[in-house]
C-alpha cells in the first residue's frame, strides 16, 4: 500500500533527551488518523522529528515518495505534508492575507487558492486586511488551517488545533475538517478532545511514553468515545 507518511522504528529526541523510541506510525492518502495520548507522551515531538526539529537518532521517516535521511520542513511540504502547528503560530506583522499566501511559498500548485479559502471561511475574508494576530483564537485557527491548504497538500497534520477554543468553534473545526478531508486531504489529528476524534478520524493511534502502543477503528458513538478515553485517562 502506498503511504503518504510512514515512521519505522523512530528514535528522536532533543540533545541528550531521548522523547521517542521506536515508534511506528502510518498515514495512507485519504486516511484520518487520530494521534492521541496523555500530555507529554511524544506527540508534538512526532511533528517535529518529520519537520527536522526534534533530532532523528534512528528509524526512518518517510514522507510521500521520500525516505528523509535528515528531516527538514521544506521537504515535508515539497512532499505535500504540512503541519498546522500547536499554538498557531500566525505571524503577528503580517495581515490574514498574507499570512495566507506565505503557506503557498513552501507547497505546490492545486485547487486551493486565496478565494477557495476565503469560500471555507469567510471571516478570514472580511478580516483579510488586519493583522493576523488580531484574530480571535478561533479565527487565527482558522487562518493556520487555510495557510495550511494553501500549500495544497495530501497530508495535513493538525497538532491540538481545538486547545482552548470554545466548544462552539470546535464544533465548526469538526465540519472543516470532514469537508477537507472529504475532498481527499488525509489529516492526522493530534488531539486531547475524543468527542472530536471520535467526529473526524477512522482510525486512532495511541501513544504512551514515546511509542504508539495501541491502535484500531474509531467507531462514532459511546462505546466508541470510552475506547478512546481510556487511552488519555490520568
Ligand atoms: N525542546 C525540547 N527540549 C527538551 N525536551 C523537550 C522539548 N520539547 C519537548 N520536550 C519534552 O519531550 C517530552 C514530550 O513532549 P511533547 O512531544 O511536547 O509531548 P505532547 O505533545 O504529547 O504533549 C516532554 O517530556 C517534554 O518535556
Ligand atoms: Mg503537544
Amino acid at each position: 500500500m502506498r503511504t503518504l507518511l510512514k515512521l519505522e522504528r523512530v528514535n528522536a529526541g532533543y540533545g541528550a533527551a531521548h522523547i521517542l523510541h521506536d515508534l511506528n506510525l502510518t498515514v495512507a492518502p485519504g486516511e484520518r488518523v487520530g494521534l492521541i495520548g496523555r500530555n507529554g507522551v511524544g506527540k508534538t515531538t512526532v511533528v517535529n522529528t518529520i519537520l527536522g526539529l526534534a533530532g532523528l537518532k534512528s528509524g526512518q521517516v518517510r514522507v510521500g515518495d521520500k525516505t528523509l535521511a535528515r528531516p527538514r520542513t521544506y521537504q515535508a511540504a515539497q512532499q505535500g505534508v504540512v503541519v498546522v502547528p500547536q499554538g498557531r503560530r500566525i505571524i503577528a506583522n503580517l495581515t490574514v492575507e498574507e499570512n495566507l499566501q506565505l503557506g503557498a511559498a513552501v507547497g505546490r500548485k492545486g485547487p486551493w487558492t486565496v478565494p477557495a479559502i476565503y469560500q471555507l471561511f469567510p471571516i478570514l475574508q472580511e478580516r483579510a486586511h488586519t493583522p493576523g494576530t488580531a484574530l480571535s483564537g478561533g479565527q487565527q485557527q482558522m487562518l493556520a488551517v487555510g495557510r495550511a491548504l494553501m500549500a495544497n497538500p495530501s497530508l495535513i497534520l493538525l497538532d491540538e488545533p481545538t486547545e482552548g477554543l470554545a466548544p462552539v468553534i470546535v464544533d465548526q473545526l469538526a465540519d472543516i475538517f470532514n469537508q477537507v478531508a472529504a475532498q481527499g486531504t488525509a489529516l492526522l489529528l493530534i488531539e486531547q478532545n475524543m468527542s472530536l476524534v471520535a467526529r473526524v478520524a477512522e482510525r486512532y493511534c495511541a501513544m504512551a511514553k514515546g511509542s504508539v502502543v495501541a491502535q484500531g477503528r474509531v467507531e462514532n458513538s459511546r462505546e466508541g468515545l470510552k475506547d478512546l478515553e481510556a487511552h488519555v485517562m490520568v
